[in-house]
């Protein structure tokens, strides 16, 4: 795993934008692997700025999202698609009908979860893959105990996960219980993975992924068995790695 680390979030989310529009000016029609979340907001806001001054052309990307909730259509204001059209989507050129995220409100939701798993298989999979990561190490939506070898599926979600997540809904009961993920063989079958964490209540996860064998308890571990990982880390978030000897070098 190569680990860029940062002085702050915004640094972070400037070198993670850099990164991002070097995949699409080096192939026009890349697919790319998004997330939701706080942490790639900033990367989100560069590259709407740097879009806006002409330097990046979307026209022929295609995006697939990690995961949606259970039970929330695309205009509810806490699904993630409204989520990506009002963070990205809106201010860049890439056509609506290649952006693909899970439907959290299909009729039957096994069929969903195949049917996103081909078109990845079929149109991707991501050259580039974005990721956030859990307090608790998820990723995506995978929570600790998903075995590596999943591909989309429906979950239940981790109290933890509700609790992180419910301040941005009006209270922890409007949180949804269950959600649609990419599954960690989905997310591995990207041909590059950037991993985003930022801030103090990430430093556990951060030092979990770099100090523990790789297991099933702990989702982001599967990432050291990709070959092409870019973790980019701000120095609050890698902090307890370095208080125990990591190396580094800040950007
Ligand atoms: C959410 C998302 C993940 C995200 C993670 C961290 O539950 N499903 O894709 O990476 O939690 O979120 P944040 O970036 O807000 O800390």
């Amino acid at each position: 795993m190569k680990i860029i680390v940062t002085k702050d979030y915004e640094s972070l989310s400037l070198r993670a934008c850099q990164l991002i529009e070097e995949e699409v000016e080096r192939r026009p029609d890349a697919v790319l692997g998004l997330a939701t979340g706080s942490t790639p907001l900033g990367t989100y806001k560069q590259m709407i700025r740097s879009y806006k001054h002409g330097r990046t052309d979307y026209q022929h990307v295609t995006t697939f999202n990690l995961d949606e909730y259970v039970g929330l259509t695309g205009d509810h204001p806490q699904s993630y698609r409204f989520f990506m059209e009002e963070q990205l989507f809106k201010y860049l050129n890439v056509p609506s009908n290649h952006t693909y995220i899970p439907n959290g409100t299909a009729d039957d939701m096994e069929e969903e979860c195949e049917r996103y798993e081909r078109l990845i298989d079929e149109i991707g999979p991501p050259d580039l893959q974005l990721l956030g990561i859990g307090q608790n190490g998820h990723i995506g939506f995978n929570e600790p105990g998903t075995p590596f070898d999943s591909e989309t599926h429906l979950i239940k979600l981790a109290e933890s996960t509700r609790k992180a997540n419910a301040r941005f809904f009006d209270t922890l009961e409007d949180v949804p219980t269950r959600a649609i993920t990419m599954g960690i063989r989905s997310i591995l079958k990207s041909k590059r993975i950037l991993l985003l964490a930022s801030g103090e209540r990430k430093a556990e996860a951060i030092y979990r992924l770099l100090n523990e064998v790789v297991d099933e308890k702990f989702p982001a571990s599967s990432l050291n068995r990709h070959a092409d990982v870019t973790l980019i880390v701000d120095e609050k978030a890698y902090h307890k790695v370095e208080e125990t000897g990591g190396n580094r070098s800040v950007e």
